[in-house]
């Protein structure tokens, strides 16, 4: 059910820096900031071959990654990002599975403008996983 992994997302405590370190430094293609008022971020991408990296900043009050950075000032890995081909059906499989969705279950609005859904990390190892419909 699983496809590609799309990202892997990276919680930093200064995006400019970030960016320009996997510009300048390790020669990546990296895209502008973008607000992600929905979720709570800014994010910007690194292009790799065969994947991306998402960094992430906080956005606005209450962002789900300030308490992450509070907790790791240094900023550290945030999640992997799968791609599924039908968001619906592969909510319905891992929630039968014993997977729980996070938030109202609904899917909102990713980095890329496609419909998105978070799993608990306690039901996926310790790991917050983003299931994205690409
Ligand atoms: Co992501």
């Amino acid at each position: 059910m699983i496809g590609a992994l799309n990202h892997v997302a990276i919680v930093v405590p200064d995006l400019e820096a970030a960016a320009q370190r996997y510009r300048d430094t390790f020669g990546a293609e990296v895209s502008s900031p973008t607000d992600l008022p929905e979720q709570g971020v800014t994010t910007v991408f690194v292009a790799l071959g065969n994947t991306k990296i998402e960094l992430l900043h906080p956005l606005g009050e209450g962002s789900p990654v300030a308490k992450f950075l509070e907790r790791h000032p240094a900023g550290g890995m945030h999640h992997l990002c799968f791609e599924v081909e039908d968001i619906a059906a592969a909510t319905q499989k891992l929630t039968a599975g014993g997977v729980r969705v996070l938030g109202d279950g609904r899917p909102s609005t990713g980095a890329h403008g496609k419909p998105v859904v978070f799993l608990h990390p306690k039901d996926c190892f310790g790991t917050l996983i983003e299931i994205e419909e690409a």
